[in-house]
């Protein structure tokens, strides 16, 4: 039965590396899922197959009993080691049905997030529009596998706190963009967000600040309410399993030395003492770079000890995120022990002591079996052996890692910040940072040029960068990453031509098939014609966009 006119459009993104019909216009027939489709999962694929169940039964009552991969009319899930491990095959058959082969169960998941896909954006629901309507896909067969083995987001929970809710919710849309890495910048100078039972005071005292400054850090405005909230670690283990069946890696961040001052209002103890008055810091209520960083004491280094060793029991990241970016070296310059300090280690200043901290907790975390990460600063002064740099600052710093033997995840502010502004004119909800719109994103090129392939094979991947200060809730971080994190995602997964030879009007032509799947997702992304009247915040100071560096 050939009925096409009911095949919804089925623009893939990120696009496949290889696909036999484009589903319109092939004159192929068309693959039905009904009451009777059964579901047949080989031991590997049973988080796909539960997956399945969940989203396609609340979108279409589709029961998908337990079957046999033989009979007809049977969703199958399989595995083909000869695959790469997020690699997949996709068959669909009208004569016996659809067949999701993975290399890996990864595989078999990134598969089934095509299926999805194919069925048409009502597939993205929670609850079924037409009942007993059963959904379909044309006949195909499309083989894939990601470029890259790191394709990330990074949330900032900091800045302002997403709750639980949100955070399972951005989990279910990094995995409906095959983004397998979710980075989670728990702890800054505006915010400590990880329950620790040893230290009581990082959340009762630490995740919560007075007021908040409304926009630019130039800005007049404040909100007066208190913010914050934490994850407790039970939150937090529910999380790293939600994220585990979605094929999704949590890596945490605990920053140090810098961004610390929520941590130091908890604990005075953990500051320069010796310079300032650190019982009167408070959690901080701007934004910035805050000049109230660690102390280089030994008490520091067991306080953060004590933490990791809590952090590494709920996350099994291979990777730990200690950031070390912006860490301002004028209290350690003024600090009779932080002098003493260098004396007595034979570090070269002031870089010298940030690179012993880093240095301590790289080897600290190797001996558990894991590896530090950290933002581009880490280089300064000289890097830890076993590190990986999250390259920020544009690609130098991921260029000299990769160049130096480290793996490299090419975050360059320049490209993949999504708090920056998308778009030139003067509407943008709060317009920071540089102008990236969703066609910058796309054209966004992870591996450098400088870099030869045995350096390049040092870039794990790539991730895309949310911070929040000017996010205070889920619409206006759907506002931000949206769009654009779709074109991200597909820079992270797909093959494509080097940037100016991409085709960003195949892109868009796709793209409009993905709104609809947004839209039944709900969510509130920047729409191609700019904000909606609602998405606008008049009044709300931004800064004008000079050329220059930004830096909210
Ligand atoms: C950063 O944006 N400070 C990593």
């Amino acid at each position: 039965m050939t009925d096409l006119e009911t095949v919804p459009h089925t623009g893939l993104i990120p696009a496949p590396l290889s696909r036999d019909a484009d589903g319109e216009g092939t004159g192929r027939r068309t693959v039905r899922l009904g009451a009777q489709t059964a579901l047949a999962a080989v031991p590997g694929t049973e988080d796909t197959a539960r997956w399945l169940r969940a989203t396609l039964g609340a979108a279409f009552a589709l029961p998908l009993p337990p079957g046999s991969a033989e009979a007809p009319d049977t969703l199958a899930l399989a595995l083909d080691p000869a695959l790469p491990p997020e690699g997949y095959r996709l068959d669909a058959d009208a004569r016996w049905g659809v067949r999701l082969t993975g290399g890996g169960p990864a595989g078999v998941f990134w598969a089934a997030q095509t299926l999805r896909q194919l069925l048409g954006p009502d597939a993205f629901r929670r609850a079924p529009l037409a009942p007993g309507r059963a959904p379909g896909l044309p006949e195909q067969t499309i083989e894939d596998a990601p470029r890259f083995g790191w394709r990330g987001l990074m949330l900032d929970v900091a800045r302002h706190f997403l709750p639980k809710d949100g955070v399972l919710r951005y989990l279910d849309l990094l995995a409906a963009h095959k983004l397998n890495v979710l980075h989670l910048h728990l702890t800054d100078d505006q915010g400590w967000r990880i329950e620790i039972r040893r230290y009581p005071e990082l959340t009762a005292t630490g995740a919560w600040r007075r007021r908040t400054r409304l926009g630019h850090r130039d800005s007049p405005l404040w909100d007066p309410r208190p913010h914050g909230g934490y994850y407790t670690q039970d939150d937090l283990r529910e999380i790293v399993a939600y994220a585990a069946e979605r094929q999704i890696t949590v890596v945490p961040e605990i920053d140090i030395p810098g961004h610390s001052q929520a941590a130091i209002a908890a604990y005075p103890e953990l500051g320069n003492t010796d310079v300032i008055d650190t019982t009167s810091l408070e959690v901080w209520d701007t934004w910035g770079v805050s000049p109230n960083v660690l102390a280089p004491t030994d008490t520091a280094l067991r306080f953060y000890e004590h933490v990791l060793e809590e952090v590494l029991a709920l996350f099994p990241s291979r990777f730990v995120h200690l950031g070390g970016d912006e860490c301002p070296k004028d209290q350690w310059r003024a600090s009779p022990t932080a002098r003493a300090r260098i004396a007595e280690l034979g570090v070269d200043g002031v870089d010298g002591l940030q690179s012993w901290f880093l240095r301590h907790f790289d080897r600290w975390l190797a001996d558990r079996g894991r590896r530090l990460i950290g933002w581009d600063e880490i280089l300064e002064g000289g890097l830890a052996e076993g590190a990986a740099v999250s390259s920020w600052r544009g690609y130098a710093g991921g260029i000299a890692a990769a160049k130096a033997g480290h793996d490299v995840v090419m975050c360059p502010e320049q490209h993949v910040y999504l708090d920056h502004r998308q778009d030139a004119g003067p509407e943008e909800p709060v317009p920071i940072g540089y102008v990236r719109t969703l066609e910058d994103v796309y054209r966004f090129e992870p591996v450098p040029p400088e870099l030869t392939r045995e350096q390049a094979a040092r870039v794990l991947g790539t991730q895309a960068n949310a911070w929040t200060e000017a996010m205070d809730g889920q619409q206006r971080l759907d506002y931000q990453v949206f769009p654009r994190l779709a074109a991200f995602a597909e820079v992270a997964w797909s093959r494509l031509p080097a940037p100016a030879a991409r085709d960003y009007q195949d892109f868009t032509r796709r793209m409009a098939a993905h709104y609809a799947r947004l839209d039944a997702l709900g969510v509130a992304y920047r729409p191609p014609g700019g904000p909606l009247p609602w998405q606008k915040r008049p009044g709300i100071l931004g800064r004008p966009f000079d050329g220059a560096p930004p830096n909210v």
